[in-house]
């Protein structure tokens, strides 16, 4: 017995050895040929962008001939941002479409390691351990943001020393926004750059073209069953409002994922705060609102889900937000709603902004500042109530894959490293049309940029994706919701599957906006 618990050790656990002889089907993959043109690029980005833009306004295609390649090929692949499930199936994919002819380097440490030229080969022994497992801990990651010349010299300097004709960055968008710079930085070294769509937020998607992200559909199904369980504790111990805040940054895809999941009493969708103009007085109103129809009803308990980026969309912090960012003294409005707020709201809000400029929103605890609203408005109407609050983000970052992610990885990294051995720099990687079986395409990521203000002042970035309010899975959250809150009906989707019909779910977000008949999607996952 002991002998058989000392194996387990060192990721062996009886799951993880098991899960590592899973295998999935494989998308029809040989070349790529010019398919309809998207966005044309702004003049702006043509000016930056002079090479790429100009090479890559058409998204690419499948099903060509293959291209003849001659030459053996040195490939490096890096992970960007933060972790996300199915990660190491991307680097499986990615070996298994270079075969043995071409070699694929792995970079430690993101791209902190490419401007420092630390490389690892990337070996069949590797690659058996980490076959769809969870995290990115073969290789490492970071946020390092390239934009320097210096930064770009390095990276040259690096790509020439180690003669890379490729490099794979699998990130989110602020990772891919560095891989258009370098795409473009490395043209004439002929380098291709290509990204690799990653990011358990779910706001890296271009409609059919793209319809999610990695990551997300694990992400969500582990908070989904932590949600699950506490619905299912509230209608046990009939006493407490769980406030629970899910990570996706500004963007509200993973709440609205996990509420169509789990059907909560409420669910604050940050964009759609945005739209209305809301304040804090207003969300606290809704709330109160909900709580108190319940109470009328005999109903003490229920689970409202919070988006973590909340507090960028509710108008005066958003507001002050851009103030603060401008580090210039406060208006007396401003210092006034400053000055209203707990100290360690007031520390959070103020943090440093991550080097993408993008406020560090994990670290802001809205759902303190809205119970601490709601408690005051309910002692006003004479209801009583009991709180508890959870965070949960990082929980969901590096969980084993779902069979869509395991699947969904393991041939992005195949199409990445087709793009890149036939020369397509300045795209990203991406499956569209899941419900027929998965279709390889190449997205010119110069089609995906645009100028915004950040951190006070104009930067090039990927647009993120935000939730639509007109988008069917929004609709339809909108509809059933005042149901939910009336009759306590939720649903516990329990721990994620590996075998079984639920097992090939997909995000139910994803099914609903790409008009699929169906969530569940055998056929084109399982081997
Ligand atoms: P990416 O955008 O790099 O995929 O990261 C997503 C995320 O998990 C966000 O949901 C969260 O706000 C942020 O990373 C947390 O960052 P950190 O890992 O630096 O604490």
């Amino acid at each position: 017995m002991n002998d058989k618990l000392t194996r387990t050790e060192a990721n062996n656990s009886c799951f993880e050895s098991e899960i590592r002889s899973q295998s999935f089907a494989e998308i029809p993959l040989t070349g790529f040929q010019p398919g309809p043109i998207l966005n044309p690029a702004t003049p702006d980005i043509h000016h930056q962008f002079p090479h790429t833009s100009q090479h890559n306004n058409q998204r690419l295609v499948g099903h060509a001939d293959p291209k003849k390649n001659s030459k053996t090929k040195r490939i490096a692949v890096l992970f960007s941002g933060g972790p996300a499930a199915g990660g190491h199936n991307v680097i499986c994919g990615i070996a298994r479409q270079l075969g043995t002819r071409h070699t694929l380097l792995g970079v430690q440490h993101g791209p902190k390691g490419l401007l420092a030229g630390h490389f690892i080969p990337v070996t069949p022994e590797m690659l058996k351990k980490i076959a769809n497992t969870g995290g990115f801990d073969c290789l490492g990651t970071d946020r390092t943001k390239i934009k320097t010349q210096d930064q770009i010299n390095r990276v040259r300097a690096v790509v020439t020393e180690h003669q890379l004709d490729g490099i794979i960055i699998v990130g989110g968008d602020d990772s891919n926004t560095n891989a258009a710079i370098l795409a473009e930085a490395l043209y004439d070294l002929k380098c291709a750059v290509v990204g690799v769509p990653k990011t358990i937020d779910g706001d890296l998607q271009l409609g059919s073209d793209l319809p999610i992200s990695f990551g997300f559909d694990t992400a969500t199904k582990i908070y989904a069953e932590l949600v699950g369980n506490i619905l299912q504790d509230t209608r046990s111990s009939l006493k407490y409002w769980h406030f629970v805040r899910l990570m996706g940054r500004s963007a509200s895809h993973v709440t609205l994922e996990v509420a169509l999941q789990t059907k909560p009493a409420l669910t604050l969708i940050s964009e759609a705060i945005e739209a209305h103009q809301h304040t804090l007085s207003d969300i606290i109103h809704q709330v109160a609102d909900t709580i108190e129809a319940r109470a009328k009803a005999n109903c003490h308990h229920g689970v409202i889900l919070i988006p973590e980026g909340l507090i960028e969309h509710i108008h005066e912090f958003n507001a002050l937000l851009q103030a603060l960012d401008r580090e210039a003294p406060l208006d007396a409005h401003h210092q006034a709603l400053y000055d209203s707020l707990p100290p360690s709201i007031q520390a959070q809000l103020t943090h440093d902004r991550d080097s993408h400029g993008n406020v560090q929103v994990s670290m802001i605890q809205t759902e303190t500042i809205i119970i601490d609203g709601v408690a005051k408005e309910l002692q006003n109407r004479g209801v009583s109530f009991a709180a508890q609050t959870h965070f949960f983000g990082y929980e969901g970052r590096c969980g084993a894959p779902t069979m869509f992610d395991a699947w969904y990885c393991l041939n992005l990294g195949r199409v990445a490293a087709q793009l890149a051995l036939d020369e397509h720099t300045g795209y990203m990687a991406a499956i569209c049309d899941f419900e027929s079986g998965g279709k390889a395409q190449g997205i010119p990521l110069t089609a995906l940029l645009h100028t915004e203000e950040r951190h006070g002042s104009q930067h090039v970035v990927i647009a993120k994706a935000k939730v639509t309010i007109d988008s069917p899975a929004y609709q339809y959250l909108i509809e059933r919701q005042p149901h939910w809150a009336k009759t306590d009906c939720f649903s516990s989707p329990g721990p994620r599957q590996l075998w079984g019909p639920t097992a090939y779910q997909i995000p139910m977000s994803v099914a609903l906006n790409q008009h699929y008949s169906d969530y569940c999607l055998p056929t084109a996952i399982a081997q």
